[in-house]
């Protein structure tokens, strides 16, 4: 099932989410319908508050990213209640974008490797690190289950420059090629 995505405006972007109980009813299928929800938009993450659901999951497919032949290096995969333990390395910018945030593009600063602890369907618990893009795109989820989103990361001027996109998305008037649900906006789409 693809979800519409949640587009900027939305209070729930704004939410840090919660941790996701035991029990929580069918989460497998929740992956697998964040998963098709994300291809479907052409991404390599989306995060669960996205599809209006705060809590603390998130899913990537970095392969995209990679160099011709390197593809192995992306990874795919769903992280359920994550903690970025640690952040090292310089600082690197790269133009990030955001499904929630159609047609902006802007360059983000972060450091270049994670240690992020998670747990899988099961219940197991992974410490693992990454880097490089893999990293970038664990990096901008991660902010989505805290209620962060990229633009928050640009200088005053910057975020003063695209003020007038962000409004207009929020509205609703916007080009997507997927679906997308608006803040305040009924009888529409
Ligand atoms: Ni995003």
């Amino acid at each position: 099932m693809i979800y519409p995505i949640v587009a900027y405006g939305d209070a729930v972007l704004r939410t840090k989410a919660t941790d996701i109980p035991q029990d929580y009813p069918e989460l497998g299928k929740l992956i697998e319908d964040m998963f098709e929800t994300m291809y479907h938009a052409h991404g390599v993450g989306l995060a669960a508050p996205q599809i209006g659901k705060s809590i603390r999951l998130f899913v990537i497919d970095s392969k995209p990213f990679m160099e011709e032949g390197e593809e192995e290096k992306g990874v795919k995969k769903a992280f359920i209640n994550p903690t970025i333990l640690e952040e090292s390395g310089e600082e690197w910018g790269f133009d990030e974008g955001c499904l929630s945030i159609p047609g902006v593009r802007e360059e983000v600063w972060r450091q270049e490797r994670i240690k992020i602890k998670y747990y899988d369907l099961d219940g197991k618990e992974y410490i693992e690190e990454y880097d490089d893009l893999t990293a970038r795109v664990i990096q901008h989820e991660y902010d989505h289950i805290e209620g962060i989103l990229f633009t928050d990361h640009l200088s005053a001027l910057k975020k003063r420059l695209i003020k007038g996109k962000l409004t207009k998305i929020s509205k609703g008037d916007v080009d997507a090629d997927y679906r997308m649900k608006f803040a305040g906006v009924t009888g529409r789409r």
